[in-house]
């Protein structure tokens, strides 16, 4: 696992879509695996502005988003589908039709196989880029007994809609399920991005670094992966030495 430290959350966003960038630039058609929520919103600023001035080409890539809310349709103003479009996709040149996001509505479980299925039929995930909640989650995989495998439907932690209420009118109304790739998704990408920034993260900075492998902190599965990159703003780093 390599860290990589920078003094600002801007600094940390640089590196992150620097890396991207060098992804794409060395595989034009890369299958690239996306977050949401607030740790991307720089590095996707900064893709967009690279891919304005030419710097890079998203014609040819295909994403997978990590998860998605049970229940909100892709036009919901807190669907991840709408998270993605107005902080990425609408401002790259990719092909809509090549960015994927697991579907909340419907036959969810049957969505969630066909999920895996086309992630297969893309020959896998070449770079998957992601944050880390607050108790250690990785996609929506929460602290459990066991890490999960595949793409699936998570019950989210009352840790985790405390963190995420501040996206809607109150805590009632934050979805109470997700589907989610699972931790083993993920692991089966060839390389791993993992950003985080601010004082909030450390501890669970502190722990996937320093405490054992277990599910109990899902991101420290990472730890196990032959290619993984953990970059962090100064603040997240606070508790490593
Ligand atoms: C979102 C996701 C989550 C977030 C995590 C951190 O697609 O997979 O695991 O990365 O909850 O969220 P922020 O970045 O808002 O602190």
């Amino acid at each position: 696992m390599q860290i990589h430290v920078y003094q600002t959350p801007e600094l940390a966003a640089e590196a992150a879509a620097t890396l991207i960038a060098s992804e794409i630039l060395a595989k034009p058609n890369a299958v690239i695996g996306l977050p949401t929520g607030s740790s991307p919103v720089e590095t996707y600023r900064r893709l967009a502005r690279m891919n304005r001035d030419g710097v890079v080409d998203f014609s040819k890539v295909t994403t997978f988003n990590l998860d998605e809310y049970v229940g909100l349709k892709g036009d919901h103003p807190q669907s991840y589908r709408r998270f993605m479009n107005e902080n990425l996709f609408d401002h790259v040149n990719i092909d809509k039709e090549n960015t994927h996001v697991p579907c909340g509505i419907g036959d969810v479980e049957a969505n969630a196989v066909a999920y895996e299925e086309a992630i297969a039929a893309a020959g896998g995930i070449d770079l998957q880029f992601m944050g880390i909640g607050r108790n250690g989650h990785i996609g929506f995989n929460e602290p459990a007994d066991a890490y999960t495998d595949v793409t699936g439907i998570i019950e989210l932690t009352p840790s985790t809609i405390d963190a995420n209420k501040r996206f809607f009118d109150s805590a009632d109304d934050v979805p109470r399920k997700a589907i989610s790739m699972g931790v083993g998704t993920i692991m089966r990408a060839r390389k791993t991005l993992l950003i985080a920034t601010g004082s909030d993260k450390a501890e669970a900075i502190r722990t996937l670094v320093k405490g054992p492998v277990s599910p109990k902190l899902p991101a420290s599965a990472l730890r196990m992966h032959a290619n993984a990159v953990i970059i962090l703003d100064a603040a997240a780093a606070s508790l490593l030495d």
